[in-house]
């Protein structure tokens, strides 16, 4: 941003106190800073959050969007996928997530089943979201599939993030976790997806998966920012989930995750520490006792 201003000084400079990270901004976020940020060519992370603690650390840290994603069912709940998440299950982390923050926009994700009979269905569910948890967006998966749905929450003033491409709660159908939008035929699809949640009313969509090319074209020709999770780096946004990019996560990572601490195995080093200080009687020591 701040070199393109310099090449054109009629041009006005970013103004870097409303960046989404780094911004001097305490009020929580809302959509409106987003579209603000799209317009101003501004990149910007969001990562997951399921309790209240964790979500607090990253609030604290200036993440802007939150999200309490479904990836919940493996990553916290003990799943093998996102498919048996409920709503139920997704209101509680949610408002653990809400109660733990007081800056970052919240967006709740609506679980498999929760929305897929059609809008009414949909718009029953987010407004559960929305009213028991607090958060104030939430996101549904499907492109052109979901659209009637979008449109409905959305007239209802209910902001929906979509998410196109790889969409988890799929799993069963995709046979896997496979690339999407590779070949003429599928970047056709993908391309409409994108218009049809635009078109829909979504104020951002996440890419899951899309070959790089793909997605910087669909975020060059969207008005709405792309979050992009496997989608390269032309995304206006970057979502990881936390537990992948914190290092907590068992077992191989994707490709595209990269990992910023080695929390799994620092935890696990307490643990061990913690548990030979008590089977070797060296704690508690002398100060941690009441007399
Ligand atoms: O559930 C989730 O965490 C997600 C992100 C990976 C985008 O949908």
């Amino acid at each position: 941003m701040t070199h393109v201003a310099a090449q054109n000084p009629a041009r006005p400079q970013a103004d870097s106190s409303k960046a989404l990270y780094g911004g001097k901004g305490t009020r929580r976020i809302t959509v409106r800073d987003i579209a603000a940020a799209k317009e101003r060519g501004e990149k910007w992370p969001m990562l997951t959050a399921y309790d209240a603690m964790t979500a607090s650390v990253f609030d604290q840290a200036g993440i802007p969007v939150l999200l309490v994603g479904d990836s919940a069912g493996n990553c916290h709940l003990g799943y093998e996928s996102t498919v048996p998440v409920t709503l139920d299950e997704m209101i509680m982390l949610s408002s653990a997530v809400v109660r733990g923050t007081s800056r970052s926009l919240i967006v709740g994700d609506l679980p498999f089943g929760s929305y897929q009979e059609g809008p009414t269905q949909a718009l029953r569910s987010a407004t559960r979201l929305v009213k028991e948890a607090g958060v104030t967006a939430v996101k549904l998966e499907g492109g052109e599939r979901s659209a009637h749905q979008i449109e409905l929450l959305v007239q209802a003033g209910i902001p929906v993030m979509a998410h196109i491409g790889l969409t988890p709660q799929s799993v069963n159908a995709f046979g896997g976790y496979p690339v999407q939008g590779r070949g003429e035929e599928a970047a056709q699809q993908l391309r409409r997806d994108a218009k049809a949640v635009q078109d829909a009313g979504a104020f951002a969509v996440v890419l899951e998966l899309v070959p790089a090319e793909l997605a910087a074209e669909v975020t060059t020709a969207l008005h709405v920012p792309t979050v992009g999770i496997g989608a390269g780096s032309g995304c206006d946004a970057q979502v990881l989930v936390w537990t992948d990019m914190a290092g907590m996560t068992d077992g191989r990572m994707p490709k595209f995750v990269r990992q910023y601490a080695a929390l799994r195995e620092s935890l696990g080093d307490a643990a061990k520490a913690f548990a030979d200080d008590v089977v070797g009687g060296a704690y508690p020591a002398e100060e941690h006792s009441f007399h």
